[in-house]
């Protein structure tokens, strides 16, 4: 697939299976396979800056400002059974987590913040950095499952973004969840409901979110208008 082919083409399908889909698939195994490469896919996102020295723990040693927590089609299962149990409302999580082959909690890495700053982290130029790269990443993710003919997901993780599900996929503590990648096959493997993304046709067009700048040659009227007012001013 092209990467323009992959960037138009990628969307947000959810897939949420009416029971638990079987796990030892050809779909599932070959996810499981490919993980580790869609990982390195991402990992070829740019960044500016190198993550604080804390988050580089044995293994988890890398400059880069994201870390990706990964899960395969047995464990996405036994993820759901933890929560069925847990007697949590986790709503269209369960269904998902029964038809993903795949589950990548993705993370960025806030420089620790200063004593008495309030709020998830640090609003600077530094975190607004390590955020945008790691985004960056998840985008490569998403692209790359794309390619590979998986249906995806970003989502903000609702209850896996709590406490005690970072602590149990062994996340540490520092880590901002930013992701929860939802791979699901591409051929449903039983019953399901498919649901896009609420805003996939509200997003506008390109001239809606971007303009020729002042002193370009293909500035419109209006706007060398603009800027022959903004030099005589
Ligand atoms: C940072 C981020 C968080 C998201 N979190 C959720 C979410 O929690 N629930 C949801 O339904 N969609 C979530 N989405 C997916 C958006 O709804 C989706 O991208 C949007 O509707 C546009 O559709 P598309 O992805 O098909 O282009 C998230 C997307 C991003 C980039």
């Amino acid at each position: 697939m092209q990467t323009t082919e992959a960037i138009r083409e990628r969307h947000t399908l959810k897939m949420l299976a009416e029971t638990p889909w079987p796990t030892q698939t050809p779909s599932s195994l070959a996810t499981a396979r490919l993980l580790p490469e869609l990982c390195a896919l991402a990992g070829w996102a740019p960044f500016h800056q190198p993550c604080h020295s804390s988050h580089r723990k044995a293994g988890l040693d890398a400059l880069a400002p994201w870390r990706f927590y990964l899960l395969d089609a047995d464990g996405c299962r036994r993820l759901a059974d933890f929560l069925a149990r847990s007697g949590r409302d986790a709503g269209k999580l369960l269904p998902m987590l029964w038809a993903a082959d795949a589950l990548v909690q993705a993370t960025w890495l806030p420089n620790p913040p200063e004593p008495g700053t309030t709020g998830l982290f640090e609003a600077d130029m530094a975190n607004m950095e390590h955020l945008a790269a790691a985004s960056a990443a998840v985008q490569n993710m998403l692209l790359a499952a794309t390619d590979a003919g998986l249906n995806n997901y970003w989502s903000s993780g609702g209850l896996l973004r709590e406490a005690w599900a970072l602590e149990h996929l062994g996340i540490p503590t520092g880590e901002l969840l930013l992701a929860s990648v939802f791979l699901f096959p591409n051929e449903a493997q039983g019953p399901c409901l498919r649901m896009p993304g609420k805003l996939r046709e509200k997003r506008g067009q390109w001239d809606q979110w971007a303009r020729w700048a002042r002193w370009a040659r293909w500035a419109s009227p209006n706007e060398q208008a603009a800027e022959s007012g903004s030099r005589q001013g």
